[in-house]
């Protein structure tokens, strides 16, 4: 492709992302190649989604099964994949019933208006400050991040949002109209920030004192991500709501609420739906990735995310302030003076995609299936790119 064709196309879309200037033209496991051959680690997974890699072959077989059944046919029909992928939820999570929908910020959408439909005295519905829950505007209006909704007021209303990892904040901020807390158990797009042992159980303790539920947005930090099913189960708390996205179908759009049955009681036919939701081909990949997604596996991610940051920690460069996160989802602080986007872009130029959470964290989801052997040459990776003589590109 010759550069007036890369600025034909480019010109063509809405610029709301910036995009890197790459046009991958294939991808396996844990790699992506580009048009000029050049060969990636992946990094970031599509931002947590394709946890298995790219072109695993099991789940391409799965899709290519129900590829060759039917594509779509409506919410009207009995969908037995979405009866199966329920159930295995379900199994799980430790709740009861699933909705599906197509994406994060729509299965944020749902639960909060579950919250609303179960008890329609209350209407209020607490969030943390530097959270991400989506795009849309009752998800965005959950989000507790100013920057992010500031040109799309008014916002929904009935959200307040209280600093994270504080559980006397939220206690303080329950009224008589307060129908739900909704939380990440990892704040994801804010930078990996890991609240405190014990934070869910005591909102958990806060909300069943207050009879208010307590929503966990699993979209980024569940199916695998953190070694656990879902994060929250590392503190053995069951919330009333679960969303989840992003991993769960490996790149196919999918996602959706898991709740339990007293909510569900709630939730009658015409209240909430979706044309696309439980799409046939999303479920048939989503019911291959909890096959793979077992004790074993877990285990593995578990084993991984020590083995990273094991190696990372022995970088000891001067340019790290520090490196956190739960399993296959960390984040790398830099010193205030280095930029995580220069970072991220000087990696990629040396082969290696990784995402950014705001100016100074480099954020690392890798697949599940990454080697120790992937986990070194990335380190080595970095460390060249950190190399003293080599910053001062980075610098912001
Ligand atoms: C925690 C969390 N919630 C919701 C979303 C929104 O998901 P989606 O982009 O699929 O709408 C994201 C996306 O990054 C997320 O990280």
């Amino acid at each position: 492709m010759n550069k007036s064709s890369e600025t034909e196309i480019s010109s063509a879309l809405i610029k709301n992302y910036t995009r890197y200037n790459i046009e991958f033209t294939g991808g396996k496991g844990a790699y992506l190649y580009d048009s000029k051959g050049k060969k990636y680690l992946d990094f970031l997974s599509g931002i947590a989604v394709t946890g298995f890699g790219h072109c695993h072959p099991k789940i391409t077989e799965a899709v290519e099964m129900q590829l060759h059944s039917y594509w779509h046919i409506s919410n009207l029909f009995e969908s037995p994949g979405q009866e199966l992928l329920a159930k295995k939820l379900s199994k799980i999570s430790g709740l009861d019933k699933a909705f599906f929908c197509n994406s994060g910020t729509e299965a944020n959408e749902a639960a909060i208006k579950f919250a609303r439909l179960y008890n329609k005295d209350k209407f209020k519905i607490i969030s943390a400050i530097g959270s991400f829950h989506g795009r849309t505007l009752g998800s965005l209006s959950a989000t507790g991040q100013y920057n992010l909704w500031k040109d799309f007021k008014p916002l929904v209303p009935g959200f307040t949002y209280v600093p994270y990892d504080n559980t006397v904040a939220i206690e303080h901020s329950i009224d008589e109209y307060t129908a739900a807390v909704i939380l990440e158990p990892i704040q994801g797009e804010s930078g990996i920030i890991v609240p405190s042992e014990g934070y869910l159980r005591k909102v958990k303790e806060i909300c069943e004192r207050n009879d208010i539920l307590l929503i966990l947005d699993e979209v980024q930090s569940g199916t695998g991500r953190t070694g656990k099913y879902f994060a929250y189960q590392w503190e053995e708390v069951l919330p009333d709501m679960i969303t989840f996205a992003k991993g769960i179908a490996n790149g196919f759009p999918l996602g959706g609420v898991i709740v339990s049955d007293k909510v569900a009681e709630f939730i009658t036919p015409g209240s909430h739906g979706s044309t696309f939701g439980g799409n046939p081909l999303a479920v048939a990949a989503a019911n291959q990735v909890l096959d793979l997604l077992n004790s074993d596996t877990l285990n593995d991610i578990q084993l991984a995310g020590t083995g990273l940051k094991e190696t990372l920690n022995i970088l000891t460069s001067e340019f790290i302030k520090e490196i956190r996160g739960k399993g296959l989802m960390t984040g790398i602080e830099l010193i205030p003076e280095i930029s995580a986007k220069k970072t991220a872009k000087e990696l990629l130029t040396n082969g290696f995609i990784t995402g950014t959470s705001g100016d100074s964290v480099l954020r690392l989801l890798p697949p599940f299936i990454i080697t120790d052997k992937e986990i070194k040459d990335f380190a080595e990776g970095l460390s060249f790119v950190l190399q003293p003589e080599n910053v001062d590109k980075l610098k912001k």
